[in-house]
């Protein structure tokens, strides 16, 4: 599974870079907007920092204006890939800077219905927001099997299911023993995959015990 970090905050993605685990970025307009930052400058900070995906998202709402902005943006770096929304206008956008050789990844996808189509639209990636399906008693998880079955029925579909709006480490689980390819992590949610209280209680009593010795391992090197 690969793993996105879902952020416009540049310190955050430097900081997660280093540790060599990150294939890509998404960011939306209200973490650009947190960030506070000029959009394209981020971008272009982003971009050289993580050589994977990078998900910048267009904000009209009519598909001239989308592929034009989307047009604007694939500019800025190759690893660009545009976002758009999943209505219509975002799938007519979908298809032309598809065919134009740019990414696409359809956002705000809430059914299996929707993922269909931006499949057929030749979306890079499809963009199931499972969090938000949790929050209002809906099961986010089941959506990400359901878009999984399908697309593996269709060997011709190329999209990818990148799992957004993820809420803790659980559904990264789960949503990778379904066979997604993707999931797009707050940097809370990453950082909280690599802690277990047994592993910190481990290591300490390990490194007590190796204190008893004497040794180092240093003197070696
Ligand atoms: C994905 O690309 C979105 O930016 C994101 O996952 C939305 O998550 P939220 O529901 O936590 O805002």
């Amino acid at each position: 599974m690969k793993f996105f970090i879902d952020t416009a905050d540049v310190g955050e993605i430097r900081e997660l870079a280093e540790t060599g685990l990150l294939d890509g970025v998404t960011t939306n307009p209200s973490l650009v907007a947190k960030s506070g930052r000029d959009f394209f400058e981020v971008l272009e900070e982003i971009c050289a920092l993580v050589p994977g995906p990078v998900s910048a998202e267009v904000t009209g709402t009519d598909s001239q204006t989308m592929i034009a902005e989307g047009r604007a943006l694939a500019k800025l770096a190759t690893n660009i890939t545009v976002k758009v929304p999943l209505t219509v206008d975002g799938l007519k956008a979908c298809k032309v800077l598809t065919a134009e050789g740019t990414m696409v990844n359809v956002t705000l996808c809430f059914s299996a219905a929707q993922a269909l189509l931006a499949a057929k639209a030749g979306a890079t990636f499809i963009s199931p927001f499972i969090g938000r399906l949790d929050d209002l008693s809906q099961d986010g998880l089941g959506l990400i099997a359901d878009i999984v079955q399908i697309y593996a029925a269709y060997p011709q579909i190329e999209t990818e299911v990148l799992v957004a709006s993820v809420r803790h480490p659980l559904h990264v689980v789960e949503a990778a023993k379904m066979g997604a390819h993707v999931a797009t992590l707050p940097p809370a949610v990453l950082k909280a995959m690599f802690k277990h209280p047994l592993t910190d209680k481990g290591l300490d009593a390990f490194l007590k015990d190796w204190e008893k010795t004497g040794q180092s391992i240093l003197d070696r090197a």
